[in-house]
Order: structure tokens, then sequence, then C-alpha cells
């Protein structure tokens, strides 16, 4: 089971995990002497929390810690204690699923009483949906194990948690120190007849809530065989919830792509008819589809992810500057990293005192929002109370992660329509029997969309067509869609007015997909595409296959482009850069 510590700072977080593992004897032979004689050499007195931190140093040589986790076992069962020593490091461990807790031990100094991290960690289990809770009372010692003090704590923390609809499994009172009500009772607190430490690990119930959702696994990273001439693939990664079995057909969400399970891949082991919630696993699919590093697996049979790229979620931010609207942030959800925007703040809520504020438009740091996130395109996810595993995502900002929190509600967005007539393409579309690996390694390229756009005045079509020669020379599959061929021809049927423009959008987006499905660089000019526009098509296309080229200033678009030339580029320098461009993305293959 895995559990994770949290509380104020020196509240006794170390000590009491130091103790934990001494009283139960998971320490390696000699250990505890070892870090006593240590002490007694340096003339500091000796800590529980050290022992800890020896662990840690012993990490560096591979052995028994690594990260921040602890292992010990009872009579009962094996524990992976998560220590948290801040608030970054514990909501990294908790959402990033490196080591996810399914109980908590809440540790408040009994001297001290209830501080904001104290309340500000609670806040956090309940918003992480951490349902099986302790509270130890620590430091007994220094308020002369007085029963009062320990239940006026217990009383007024039990009225916060209350708040958040978190009833913790009890309170205990303890002395890390010395080890009393850890894994034995205390002779100094007679008046405690609740079980100890230990004896509360062990009531809690097992989970078997993760196995019994359904099938979750974020797509962590699609493998080659490296067999020559062997095409196959490995779809890997860690599964979030559920079970999945040789013969399930899979969905993958956001595109709707499905296969069906032909075999799951083991090391050094007989590969499993079946793997399971917690597992890292790999398999392979019956047919070859086009799945990328992100993608969300579920089963056909069980209910689907949500699939949007707005949603309304509970978040707490941690950032040294406020979160804001009108910026870009990256949002992590499972393996999948997406550009992001808070599109509006619903309410900010003190996570220490738990009162309301509305109408704002920044979160501060250690305030926890209620807001709406809006990101640069769809993405699958769950909401928190179906599948938690799926619903959790953290921030980053500028390399750190500087929030995180839960997804309560997908919301519509303006790719919603086009997106359902994608899912049901997909999900009736006819797989060729060539791969699209055995089609690029013939074609020495990868089928890719360049979208070249810009102002107005720029001239796209100049270097679109300049490009398209030069590929075409090299020997490249390569064509230049005008916008007209597909506005007369295939749109023939709806006007060309402001009204049809999605429908214009979605339609070019198909042509594009079969465009590549053939394996063909396919490059498409239009006048200042927003970030609207190039979501549509991104609907249609995988966005992994889609370039995108700005001619002229930066500052002009509201889409981040791959590649930003000048606006009236000399043309041959031009389609130089957009030909180097293309080599170090991987697209066009070096052909000898
Ligand atoms: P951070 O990791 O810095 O947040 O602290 P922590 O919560 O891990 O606290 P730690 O275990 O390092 O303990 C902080 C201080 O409190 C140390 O000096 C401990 O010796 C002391 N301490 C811990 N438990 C007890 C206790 O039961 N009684 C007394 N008197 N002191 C204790
Ligand atoms: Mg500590």
């Amino acid at each position: 089971m895995n559990i994770v510590i949290a509380g104020h700072v020196d509240h006794g977080k170390s000590t009491i995990i130091g103790r934990l593992l001494a009283d139960t004897g998971s320490l390696p032979e000699g250990k505890l002497d070892q870090v006593r004689a240590l002490c007694t050499r340096t003339a500091k007195p000796f800590e529980y929390a050290f022992l800890l931190d020896a662990l840690k140093d012993e990490r560096a040589q591979g052995i028994t810690i690594d990260s921040a986790r602890v292992f010990f076992k009872t009579k009962a069962r094996d524990y992976i204690i998560i220590d948290a020593p801040g608030h970054i490091e514990f909501l990294k461990n908790m959402i990033t699923g490196a080591a996810r807790a399914e109980a908590a031990l809440l540790v408040i100094d009994a001297k001290e009483g209830i501080r904001e991290n104290s309340r500000r960690h609670g806040y956090m289990m309940a918003l992480l949906g951490i349902r099986k809770l302790v509270v130890l009372v620590n430091k007994m010692d220094l308020v002369g194990f007085d029963r009062q003090v320990f239940e006026a704590i217990e009383r007024d923390y039990r009225e916060f948690l209350g708040q958040l609809d978190v009833h913790p499994a009890g309170f205990i009172p303890v002395c890390g120190r010395d080890g009393d009500s850890i894994a034995s009772r205390s002779s100094s607190m007679g008046w405690y007849e609740g079980p100890t430490v230990l004896d509360a690990l062990d009531q809690f119930p097992a989970a078997r809530a993760t196995i019994d959702k359904p099938f979750r696994m974020p797509v962590q990273d699609v493998y080659k065989f490296t067999n020559r001439n062997d095409d196959r693939r490995i779809v890997a990664g860690t599964i979030a919830s559920g079970t999945a079995r040789v013969g399930d057909e899979v969905v993958f969400y956001p595109s709707g792509k499905r296969g069906v399970i032909k075999s799951f891949e083991a090391f050094n082991r007989p590969a499993p008819a079946e793997a399971s919630a917690g597992e890292a696993c790999g398999f392979t699919l019956g047919e070859q589809i086009y799945v990328s590093r992100g993608d969300l697996a579920s089963l056909k049979s069980q209910p689907p992810p949500q699939v949007s790229s707005r949603f309304r979620t509970s978040l707490f931010w941690l950032g040294r500057a406020p979160l804001v609207t009108k910026k870009d942030y990256t949002l992590k959800i499972g393996a999948l990293r997406v550009t992001m925007r808070v599109e509006e703040v619903d309410r900010v809520i003190d996570g220490s005192d738990l009162s309301v504020a509305s109408g704002r438009s920044r979160i501060e740091r250690h305030e926890v929002a209620d807001c709406v996130i809006h990101c640069s395109r769809a993405i699958a996810f769950d909401t928190a109370g179906h599948v938690p595993a799926t619903s959790r995502f953290v921030i980053v900002d500028d390399f750190e992660i500087c929030g995180g929190g839960i997804i309560r509600e997908a919301l519509p967005d303006r790719q919603a329509s086009a997106r359902e007539k994608v899912l049901l393409r997909n999900y009736k579309w006819e797989p060729s029997f060539i791969s699209p690996d055995r089609r690029a390694a013939r074609l020495a390229q990868r089928a890719t969309l360049l979208l070249i756009t810009g102002p107005a005045e720029s001239d796209r079509k100049a270097i679109a067509r300049a490009l398209e020669s030069r590929l075409f020379d090299d020997g490249r599959n390569v064509y230049f869609l005008g916008i007209g061929n597909v506005l007369y021809g295939v749109d023939a049927d709806i006007a060309r007015d402001r009204e049809n423009h999605d429908e214009h959008m979605r339609r070019l987006g198909e042509v594009a997909n079969l465009m590549l499905d053939a394996g063909m660089i396919l490059i498409v000019t239009a006048i200042a595409l927003t970030r609207d526009d190039i979501d549509l098509i991104r609907t249609s296309v995988d966005p992994d296959r889609i370039e995108t080229i700005w001619l002229g200033e930066t500052g002009e678009s509201d889409s981040p482009a791959d590649l930003h030339l000048p606006a009236a580029p000399d043309e041959a320098a031009a389609v130089e850069r957009v030909h180097a461009f293309l080599r170090d993305r991987g697209i066009l293959f070096q052909t000898w």
C-alpha cells in the first residue's frame, strides 16, 4: 500500500518514518548503530530523521530507497511511504504518478498545533481524493501527554476536514521521538485506547478500486521491433486503472482509433495474457495504426474517457509568479504535455482557512481555485469522480511544476462537432495492409502536413511552389494543395462565407488526412490561420503530423508556429531553411 506522509515543516514526519522503519525491523542490518555511532562521533544528539538521510545517501549507491520512497512491512502487508518534505514534492509525487498514494498520514505538532500547511495538505488530500487518512498528533511529550491538548486539536482539525467532506479514520497521539503509539502502546498515555499507527495502517481496507475501474493506459512510448522487416510496434505505458487482456479491442483517445491486443510483451519472463492497474506493460496490436505518445488507451467494451480541449478544474497553485489568464503554460496529464491557458477563474479559495473570493483573474501562490482551462488541442481525460487516476494534472511553467489539480467537468469546445465526426471516421476507418512505417521507409519521408501561413502581404504561395519543386526534384512525394482546389470541388455544396468557415476547415483537414495516409508531404497555404483554425485542422489530422510555418513577425500570430520566416524572404534561402527544418525534424530521411 502506498501511503504519503504530510504536515507542516518540522512537525516530525521524518522522525515518524524513521521510527516506523526501526520498529518494524525494516532497516538494513546495523544501520541504526551506524547512525548512532556517527552522531556520537560528531557530538550531535541522535535523531530518527537522520536515518532517512543516511538511507538517502545509500540511494546514490543504488540500495534500499529511491527518490522519496521508503519501504517497510508489517505482518499484514508491504508499505511504501512517501516522505513529502514540501508542497512541490508532495504535489509531484501525488500527481505525476511515480508514487501515487492511496492513504495518508498527516502529522500535527501537539505543541505548535494546527498550522497553515496542516490545513493546505489536508485540502490537497481532499482534492486528490485520498479518503484514507489518519492524523498523528506528534510530540505529545512536549505537552506533558495531556489528553485535553490532543482532544482540542482533534476537534478543530476534524471540523476543518469535515468542511471538505474528509473524515479521517482516526486521530492518534504519538511521540515519534520515543516511539509512543507508533508500533507499541504508550505507557505515558494510558487514556488513549485507540490503535497504534501500525495498527491503524493495517486496518485500512486494501484497494481494489483502481483495478475495478475502466481500463486506462496513457501511452508512454511506441517502440519499434529492432528486427529488420518486422514493422510491429509495442505500445507501452503504465496502466492507470482496470485490466486488459489479449483479444480485447482497444480504443485510443483523443483520435478514437482502435485495434485488437495481439500480445503482451515482457522482458525475461513469459508474456502474460493480461495486465492490470499499476503494471508497466507493452502490447502489440493486430493492425498497424498510428498511435502516439500521450494517447489514452481504453477498452471498447467500457465507458470511454472524455475528449475536449476545455474543462472545469480545481487546482492549487505553488508558483512564485501568480497563475494568470492570457499566458501559455504546459499541462501534463498522464504521459501527455500540452499547451494550456486559464480561460476563466470561477473562484479562489484560501486553502488554509477555506475563505472564498470571486471575480479574480489571477491565482497567487498557495491559493486554490476553481477555473476553466483551455488546451491548444483536445486531450483525453476522465473526471475526478469517475476515474481519479486519469483526472489529475500538473501545470508546468518555465520547466518547473507550479501547480496541479483535478478535472471536474468536460466543457464543449469549438471543435466538438468536427471531433464527433472524426471519432466516427476513425472508428470506421479501414487500415491498409501497408503500415505507415513501411510506407514511410519506401518513400524515405514521414507523411506531414506543412501549413504555410502568415499575414495577407506575405508571399506564401511562391515559397510553397518553390518548396514543392525542390522536394519533387529530390525525388520526394510532395504535393502543393491550393485552397481553391478544395473550395470549388469538395466544398462545392456549401457557401464560401464566414458561417461555413469551420466546415471548410474540417473538410480541408479531411482531404489532408487522406493525402497523409497515402504517405505524402502535403503543402497547404492559407492567410493568417488562427489558433482556432489550426485546432480544427488538428482535429482531423494527427497533431504530430502537422508543422506550421509562419511568414512574418513572430508577434502577429496567436498560434505558436514550428518555424518562423521573414514576411518576404529570399525564396531560395527560405526553401533551404524549410528543407533543413524538415531534415532536422526527421521528416525527410537521408537518402544515399
Ligand atoms: P521537515 O522534513 O523539515 O518538514 O520536518 P519533519 O516534519 O520531517 O520533522 P523531523 O522529523 O525532521 O523533526 C523535526 C524536529 O522535531 C526534530 O528535531 C525532531 O527531533 C523533533 N521531534 C520529532 N518528533 C518528536 C517528538 O515526538 N518529540 C519531540 N520532543 N521532538 C520531536
Ligand atoms: Mg523531514
